[in-house]
């Protein structure tokens, strides 16, 4: 699968990393959700979810890099992983399209973006194309509300988006 939602770096273990050797702003925005709870395993559920919101799924290397940072043994993350249904472990579609819905994006017109996209696409939120090319997935606050209304578009943090620029550069994914 060419769609590229995951950095392929290995992710650096607990200890604070400020930036992600990849670069990937992602991982700096998950390391804010596992700091807010201060590192505790209990927080795992959540963190898990703020991991699918800001990267559509969850990959391998992802987990051991939550398992890392929480101390908590990988098999244990791989386990609730796994058991909750609302946890995927493969990319859904061949490009993905996440929307935050948080307060702040709310606010700047995020649902207007998810329409946009939906009608264009003839998807609903949550669900992925009948050609799998795409999945549209929505997200609570991703963390980057100074740039709202913020959407990653194939793991790429992006903001100031509008139903316009979403669904034009999804359009072309469709082609
Ligand atoms: S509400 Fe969307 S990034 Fe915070």
């Amino acid at each position: 699968m060419e769609s590229t939602v995951v950095a392929r770096e290995k992710p650096r273990a607990a200890g604070g990393a400020k930036q992600h050797p990849s670069g990937d702003n992602r991982f700096k925005m998950l390391e804010a959700t596992m700091k807010r709870h201060q590192y505790q395993a209990d927080a795992l559920i959540e963190v898990l979810h703020t991991a699918q919101e800001l990267f559509g799924y969850l990959e391998e290397d992802l987990l051991i890099y939550v398992a890392h940072s929480l101390k908590v043994p990988p098999s244990r993350v791989f386990g609730v992983a796994t058991f909750y249904h609302f946890f995927s472990l493969k990319p859904k579609g061949l490009h993905t399209c996440v929307v935050c819905m948080g307060t702040a994006c709310y606010v700047k017109g995020a649902a207007n973006v998810v329409t946009a996209i939906e009608t264009m696409a003839g998807v609903r939120s949550g669900e992925t194309t009948g050609d799998g090319k795409l999945s549209l997935l929505t997200a609570r606050c991703l963390g980057a509300c100074g740039i709202a209304p913020a959407v990653v578009l194939d793991g790429a943090v992006t903001g100031r988006q509008t139903p316009d620029t979403v669904t034009q550069l999804v359009k072309g994914w469709l082609e």
